[in-house]
């Protein structure tokens, strides 16, 4: 089968033949029908964060399963599902207590090194990591049950990949790590696939004010299509004496969904006293930035790390599905444009510079 490999840190995918196991314990094969382009991938590609190489990555996708495991429980041949990286044991003291995100065990939904190679090179036979336990850059990809969640078959593909990462991630960081309440502020820093799902999540959630940054103007509409009701250009404009223009006590909660450590400051000068500042955008590996200890401290600023919006994925992505299904819950203009998997690179350099929401692949 045709896959985007990645096969050295240097921010570029090949294109490849890959060949891919039978499933096998609680493994599922899935035919992969859309795949989105989140900037965590572009992350992994372009820099060494421990990812064993070389590896097919892609991590939000939707599909139909194809084939399951003798041990599989939950879905079966036919299903259309949405899978997720988030890798969870099911019976650790974190799993049993709801918070599945903070798994102990997230190895066990890995294949067995007895059990062989998920996926080889068709060439040569070398093995090919299966990069987040998902490996969706591919026409084909086999994942643990855990991983998969059934969702409704009139929810489109390319709609219900983005509900694998860039929605649960967004809108989880804003209606479950920040648990926002109505007619509180939100701050939203960078704006692309995650940022529009935390403005979702807040406006959700009742938000009375939702701030929304970034450094291309042209993201203003997306925005306020979803929810914000404020734009600041952070090109031309000191970033935290604007939100203080608007919000003079500082906002109630500040989410960072770049990456960068010179906006992970501003967050928490952002926040009024006892207000939250959620890192969501991934760091590079040994990067740091200095914190104003003792200004964190006077204000008492919540500051947390974010991972996938600590979201259960078997309850919220039916959630989400469901209320896109209403018509409550915005997809359709997450999906800026569909590619074929052999556009993977331009579609990438697409997300560095465009003014997109998500790029999906569609069609292989
Ligand atoms: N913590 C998690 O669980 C998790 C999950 C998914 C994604 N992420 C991370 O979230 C981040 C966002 O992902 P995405 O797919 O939405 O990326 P994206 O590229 O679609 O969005 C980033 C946005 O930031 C804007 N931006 C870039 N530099 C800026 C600057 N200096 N000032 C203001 N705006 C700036 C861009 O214009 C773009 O709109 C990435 O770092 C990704 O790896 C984290
Ligand atoms: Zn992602
Ligand atoms: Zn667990």
């Amino acid at each position: 089968m045709k896959a985007a490999v990645l096969n050295a840190n240097e921010g570029r995918f090949d294109i490849e033949e890959v060949s891919i196991d039978a499933p096998k314990g609680r493994e599922v094969l899935v035919d992969v029908k859309a795949c989105g382009l989140c900037h965590s991938d572009l992350h992994l590609a372009e820099a060494n964060y421990g990812t064993p190489l070389p590896a097919v990555l892609g991590h939000e996708l939707a599909g139909i399963v194809s084939a399951v495991g003798p041990h599989v429980r939950e879905l079966k041949v036919g299903d259309h599902v949405v899978g997720s990286l988030v890798q969870f044991c099911g019976h650790c003291i974190s799993c049993l207590s709801g918070r599945t995100y903070q798994c102990e065990n997230p190895q066990e939904t890995m294949r067995a090194s007895e059990d062989g190679q998920r996926l080889t090179r068709t060439s040569d036979g070398a093995p090919v990591y299966t990069g987040w336990g998902t490996a969706a850059f591919a026409e084909q990809t086999l994942v643990h049950e855990n991983q998969l969640v059934k969702v409704p078959e009139e929810v489109p593909f390319p709609q219900a990949s983005i509900l694998g990462c860039g929605v649960i991630t967004g809108a989880g960081a804003a209606i479950n790590t920040a648990d926002m309440r109505p007619g509180e502020t939100a701050v939203v820093i960078g704006v692309g696939g995650v940022g529009l799902n935390v403005i979702a999540g807040a406006k959700l959630a009742g938000a009375e004010r939702i701030i929304a940054i970034d450094a291309q103007p042209q993201k203003e509409e997306l925005a306020r299509k979803f929810g914000a009701t404020d734009f600041i250009n952070a090109k031309d404009t000191d970033a935290v004496a604007a939100v203080k223009a608007i919000l003079p006590r500082g906002a109630d909660h500040a989410f960072e969904v770049i990456g960068l450590t010179s906006t992970s400051e501003q967050a928490i000068q952002m926040v009024r006293p006892g207000g939250g500042v959620y890192l969501i955008g991934l760091h590079r590996p040994g990067q740091t930035f200095p914190l104003a200890g003792l200004d964190v401290i006077v204000r008492q600023v919540d500051l947390r790390g974010v991972f996938m919006g600590s979201s259960n994925i078997k309850r919220d992505i039916p959630m989400y599905a469901d209320l896109y299904l209403q018509g409550r819950f915005n997809l359709d203009d997450l999906v800026s444009r569909e590619v074929n998997i052999s556009e993977i690179n331009e579609a990438y350099e697409d997300l560095k510079h465009g003014a997109i929401a998500r790029s999906v692949i569609t069609s292989f």
